[in-house]
């Protein structure tokens, strides 16, 4: 049975008392509405994640995530963070890929897999994120291009190795635009993204959690859930507000 995971990924927003507040609230509210093989994970920025977690203590339901890890191992590199930092913390996941990474910092296919690898080497769960913008999308290319991304970036890993990723799809033009994607263009890209997986791993891809990101709200996440390939949610916006983000887990 695939893992059901809703991740807030709560971007570069937040003092640290607001990211405590934002943490007690979710805690409160998430105790009673998760259940069996669901997981929630909260991806602060960097300077969060010890405290965020600290607050956690060993909650079984609720895990944090980075949002970002460097290619390198280690070395001079200033204002990088690298996975082995974040296994030294017992950090869990981390979001590799972003769009928004992409886009601002010129992060590329082949970067992105060394990324991938640095954060299995050290045991985390990487979220890889894919996603056309939309020309690519009206220019009806958007297939080619997310299985291209997913091809570049995660098809030299083993079967082994893939089992451990996270996929989440974010079409660009969904993100923090409030234009979510109907759950049918979300359905027929996680199912194309596992068909593909299928083609080179076999049933594996079946094991692999897709997530859906791009305006997920409490509105609209019980229907985006109901796909029979969305497996969970990577949330921005709403994630940043308690009460809209317990009720997408809830969806779940
Ligand atoms: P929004 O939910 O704000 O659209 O952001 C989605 C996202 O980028 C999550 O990683």
């Amino acid at each position: 049975m695939r893992n059901k995971i809703v991740a807030g990924n709560w971007k570069m927003n937040k003092s640290l008392a607001e990211a405590q507040s934002l943490t007690a609230e979710i805690i409160g509210m998430v105790a009673d509405e998760v259940k069996g093989n669901v997981k929630v994970v909260l991806c602060t920025p960097f300077p969060y994640l010890h405290p965020v977690k600290s607050q956690l203590g060993n909650n079984d339901r609720i895990a944090v995530g980075a949002q970002n890890c460097s290619e390198h191992e280690s070395g001079a590199y200033t204002g990088e963070t690298s996975a082995a930092m974040l296994a030294s913390m017992n950090i869990p996941y981390v979001i590799i890929g972003h769009s928004e990474r992409r886009q601002y910092f010129g992060e590329d296919g082949a970067l992105l897999a060394t990324k991938v690898d640095k954060a299995l080497a050290h045991g985390l769960t990487p979220i890889f994120c894919c996603g056309e913008p939309l020309e690519i999308r009206e220019a009806g290319t958007h297939e080619a291009l997310v299985t291209k991304q997913v091809a570049e970036s995660l098809f030299h890993l083993s079967a082994v190795a893939l089992q451990k990723v996270v996929i989440a799809y974010e079409p660009v033009w969904a993100i923090g635009t409030g234009k979510t994607a109907s759950s049918q263009q979300a359905q027929d890209m996680h199912a194309l993204i596992r068909k593909h997986l299928a083609s080179k791993y076999g049933a594996v891809a079946e094991n692999i959690s897709i997530l859906y990101g791009g305006s997920v709200k409490a509105d609209n996440a019980k229907e985006l859930f109901a796909c029979a390939d969305v497996d969970g949610g990577l949330v921005g916006g709403a994630s940043l507000k308690s009460r809209e983000f317990v009720e997408i887990v809830k969806a779940i």
